[in-house]
């Protein structure tokens, strides 16, 4: 995988948007529940707000997906222990897994009637959130303490 200094700005740009369909979902989750047993139970058919921005969300995350097999990636910032670095590296990673598995399942639950995926659905989805709580909380951090560019490189692009 190609080896960049940077990210793109389409790489930043689909960063936030899928930061913010994924909160949107985070938020909108309450009472999915009681939908899906009514949906499995008596066939509803309406899609709550929270289908549409996780479905959004698949749909932007796939696409970050191949603009970064295309573009690739920066490697972590110099100077931090070998650790940190994988860390980064593994954090990114569980990050994508976890992008991808979440919304799937939701979908196999709501859309396949399953409802042991609507299960593991409710764990994935709350790890992803947690994971990329504690992601923002370390490119903060970097920001505060460590002065390295690492949250820049997430706002200004770079080719
Ligand atoms: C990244 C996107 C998503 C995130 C972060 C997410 C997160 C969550 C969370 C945290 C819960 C609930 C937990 C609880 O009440 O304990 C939940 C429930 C649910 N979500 Fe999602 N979700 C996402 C996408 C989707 C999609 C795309 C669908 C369907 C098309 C979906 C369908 C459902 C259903 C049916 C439930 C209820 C599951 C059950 O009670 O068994 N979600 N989601
Ligand atoms: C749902 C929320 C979020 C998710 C799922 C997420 C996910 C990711 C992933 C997977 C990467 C690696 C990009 C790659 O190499 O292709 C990344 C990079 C980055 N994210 Fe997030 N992110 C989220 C929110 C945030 C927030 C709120 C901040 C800042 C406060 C942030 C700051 C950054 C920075 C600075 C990078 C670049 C790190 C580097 O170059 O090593 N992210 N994010």
């Amino acid at each position: 995988m190609a080896r960049k200094q940077g990210y793109s700005g389409l790489q930043i740009g689909l960063h936030w948007v899928v930061a913010v369909l994924i909160a949107a979902a985070f938020i909108t989750h309450e009472d999915m529940g009681r939908a899906l047993r009514s949906r499995l139970e008596s066939g509803e058919t309406g899609a709550p707000l929270h289908v549409w921005f996780g479905i959004a969300a698949l749909v932007f995350i796939a696409l970050r997906i191949v603009v970064r097999a295309f573009h690739g990636a920066p490697p972590p910032p110099a100077g931090q222990p070998h650790w940190a670095d994988l860390a980064a590296i593994w954090g990114h990673r569980v990050l994508y897994l976890l992008m991808i598995a979440a919304p799937l399942l939701g979908i196999a639950a709501w859309y396949g009637g399953l409802r042991s995926a609507g299960d593991v659905h409710e764990v994935v989805g709350k790890a992803l959130v947690i994971l990329a709580a504690a992601h923002a909380a370390v490119a903060i951090l970097h920001a505060i303490l460590r002065r390295d560019g690492v949250l820049t490189r997430m706002v200004r692009p770079q080719v």
